[in-house]
C-alpha cells in the first residue's frame, strides 16, 4: 500500500449529488441486447508506468479470547491518478480503497468499523455467509462519525470474497469515490491447495473500476439519462486504483485474483497473446477441476481466480492484461459492440522464486453444491421495469427498506428463479445464502459457473434457477437480493428477504 501517492488526508471529499430525474430512451431501444452496460469508451491504455499498488493483507490481531479482531477506519484522503492531479477520493484504513483482510474458515472474527466521513455508510462483506445483522447491508447504517462492529465466525469455503458500503441510495456513490477492500479466505484444513499462495509475489489481487474524471481530474459521479438506465461509466479502467500500472513478476506460475468492482461495466479480462488462463475459483470458491479458458467474463461484484504460466514467458517480457467491455449495451441495431483496453502490464523481471508452482493441480478441494430437494419451495423473482422511462425493478417493485418481500424458513433449500423480461441484463446477488446454479434457460451451467455462487447474470430474456440455502438460525433483520449494477440497486431494483 506504500506505493499510494497520498497527500493531506484530512480534506473532504465533495462529490456531486445525484439527479433524480430520469428521461428514459429506453423505450426507443428496439431489441434485446444480450450484454451489460453499454458507455463510453475506456482509457487505460499505454502504460504510467507506476508499480501496481498491491492491498495489504491484513492479519488482524487475536484477541485473548481467540476471536481474530480486525479495525476499519473510513475516512476521506486525496489520491494522485494523473501525475500532478490531487483527487479528493475516499478508502478503508487509507485515503483509496482498502486491506485484504484474511479471514481463516471456522475463526471467529471481529470488525470494528469507525465512520469518519461527514455522510452515513454501511460495510456490506460481500459474499460472506454471516448473521443478518452482521451483514452490512443498508439496516446496519453507520451515522456520520459513528462506530459498528460485526461479529461472525467465517463458514464460507477458501475464497476471494471483497466488502463495500451498501447505503441506502448512495452506494454508487461511496464505491467510485474508493470505498472497496477485498476478504481472502482460507481454510486451515484445506491448506493452499497446491495453489499459488505468496502475497503479491505469485499470489495477486487486482480489483477492477473504471471511473470518470472531470475536465479537472476529479472523479465525476453525475449521473445523466443514460447512466440512470444502463449504469454509470467511466472513462479510465484502474487496477488497484493505479491506471494501466505494472506488476513485476517473477518467471513462475501466478495466481490472479481478479474482481469486477465496477458500479455498472461487464469485462472481459484476457492476456495478451492469449495465453491460456487455468481458471481455479468463481466468485465463492475453488472450482472442482481448474478450466483452462483464453477469457474470463465478470459481470460487476464477480470474481475469478485464474493462473497464469509466466514461466513461459521470457524474462524482460511484457505481458498485456486486456479488458473488454460492451460500448453499446441495448438495441439500437442488436447490441454489444466490444472495446478492449490495456488494462495493466505483467513484466516477468526475474527468475522463478523457490517454492514456485510447478503444475497446476488436476483437482481442487471445492465444496460441495447446494442442490435442492424434489419438494423444494419455487420462487420467482422476475426483473422488469425499465421501460417508458421507469426504473428497473423486482416483481414490479422498488426497493422500500420497510417492507419485507419474502419470508423464507430458516435451513430451507429452495428453487430461485430469476426471469428476467428487460432489454438488459442484470447481474444478480443474494446476501447471507450458500447458493449453486442450476440452469440458464433449461440448460445445465458451464463448467466454471458450478460451485457455490454469490453474484451471476442473467442476460435479457434470460431465465436463471438457483439452489438456495438459508442460514439453519431465524432472523428478523432483512437480508438482500438486488442488481449489483450500483445505479440499478441505489434506483431500487432490490429486494429484501427475512429467515423465519
Ligand atoms: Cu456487493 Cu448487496 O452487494
Ligand atoms: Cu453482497
Ligand atoms: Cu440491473
Amino acid at each position: 500500500m506504500s506505493d499510494r501517492d497520498t497527500v493531506d488526508p484530512g480534506r473532504r471529499s465533495l462529490l456531486a449529488g445525484v439527479a433524480a430525474v430520469v428521461a428514459s430512451q429506453l423505450a426507443a431501444c428496439g431489441g434485446g441486447g444480450g450484454t451489460g452496460a453499454a458507455g463510453q469508451p475506456l482509457s487505460g491504455g499505454t502504460t504510467t508506468g507506476s508499480d501496481l499498488p498491491i492491498l495489504r493483507l491484513d492479519p488482524g490481531t487475536v484477541d485473548a479470547a481467540g476471536t481474530r479482531v480486525f479495525a476499519l477506519n473510513i475516512g476521506s484522503g486525496t489520491t494522485v491518478f494523473r501525475t500532478g492531479v490531487v483527487a479528493p477520493t475516499l478508502g478503508y484504513n487509507g485515503a483509496l480503497l482498502g486491506p485484504a483482510l484474511h479471514l481463516r474458515k471456522g475463526e471467529r472474527v471481529r470488525v470494528d468499523v469507525r465512520n469518519g466521513l461527514a455522510e452515513p455508510t454501511t460495510v456490506h462483506w460481500h459474499g460472506l455467509d454471516v448473521p443478518a445483522e452482521a451483514d452490512g447491508g443498508p439496516h446496519q447504517a453507520i451515522a456520520a462519525g459513528g462506530q459498528w462492529s460485526a461479529n461472525f465466525t467465517v463458514v464460507n469455503p477458501a475464497s476471494t470474497c471483497w466488502f463495500h458500503p451498501h447505503t441506502h441510495g448512495a452506494t454508487g456513490h461511496q464505491v467510485v469515490s474508493g470505498l472497496a477492500g477485498l476478504l481472502i479466505i482460507d481454510d486451515p484444513a484445506v491448506g493452499s491447495a497446491g495453489l499459488p499462495n505468496n502475497w503479491g509475489v505469485d499470489d495477486l489481487a487486482l480489483v477492477l473500476q473504471d471511473k470518470r474524471f472531470d475536465a479537472s481530474g476529479q472523479i465525476d459521479y453525475t449521473l445523466g439519462a443514460s447512466d440512470l438506465q444502463v449504469g454509470y461509466t467511466g472513462d479510465t479502467l484502474l487496477v488497484n486504483g493505479a491506471i494501466a500500472p505494472v506488476f513485476k513478476a517473477p518467471q513462475q506460475w501466478v495466481r490472479l485474483r481478479l474482481l469486477n468492482g465496477c458500479n455498472s461495466r461487464t469485462l472481459t479480462l484476457r492476456l495478451g497473446g492469449n495465453l491460456p488462463l487455468s481458471q481455479v475459483a468463481n466468485e465463492a470458491g475453488l472450482l472442482a477441476q481448474p478450466v483452462v479458458r483464453s477469457s474470463v467474463t465478470l459481470v460487476p461484484g464477480e470474481r475469478a481466480e485464474v493462473l497464469v504460466n509466466l514461466g513461459a514467458a521470457a524474462v524482460g517480457q511484457d505481458l498485456i492484461l486486456y479488458a473488454g467491455y460492451a460500448t453499446t449495451g441495448m438495441g439500437m441495431g442488436g447490441g454489444g459492440s466490444q472495446g478492449e483496453v490495456a488494462a495493466m502490464t505483467i513484466r516477468v523481471d526475474r527468475a522463478a522464486q523457490p517454492g514456485a508452482m510447478t503444475a497446476v493441480p488436476s483437482t481442487l478441494p471445492a465444496a460441495a453444491p447446494v442442490t435442492a430437494p424434489g419438494n423444494a419451495t419455487v420462487r420467482t423473482i422476475r426483473l422488469d421495469g425499465g421501460t417508458m422511462g421507469n426504473r428497473f425493478t423486482l416483481n414490479g417493485r422498488s426497493f422500500d427498506l420497510a417492507r419485507i418481500d419474502m419470508v423464507v424458513p430458516a435451513g430451507a433449500t429452495e428453487i430461485w428463479t430469476f426471469t428476467n423480461t428487460t432489454m438488459m441484463a442484470h447481474p444478480m446477488h443474494v446476501h447471507g445464502v450458500r447458493m449453486s446454479l442450476l440452469s440458464r434457460n433449461g440448460a445445465a451451467p458451464r463448467a466454471e459457473e458450478r460451485g457455490l455462487r454469490d453474484t451471476f447474470n442473467v442476460d435479457s430474456m434470460e431465465t436463471v434457477q438457483v439452489a438456495v440455502q438459508t442460514a439453519s438460525t431465524p432472523s428478523a433483520s432483512p437480508l438482500m437480493f438486488h442488481c449489483h449494477i450500483l445505479e440499478h440497486e441505489d434506483a431500487g431494483m432490490m429486494g429484501q428477504f427475512i429467515t423465519a
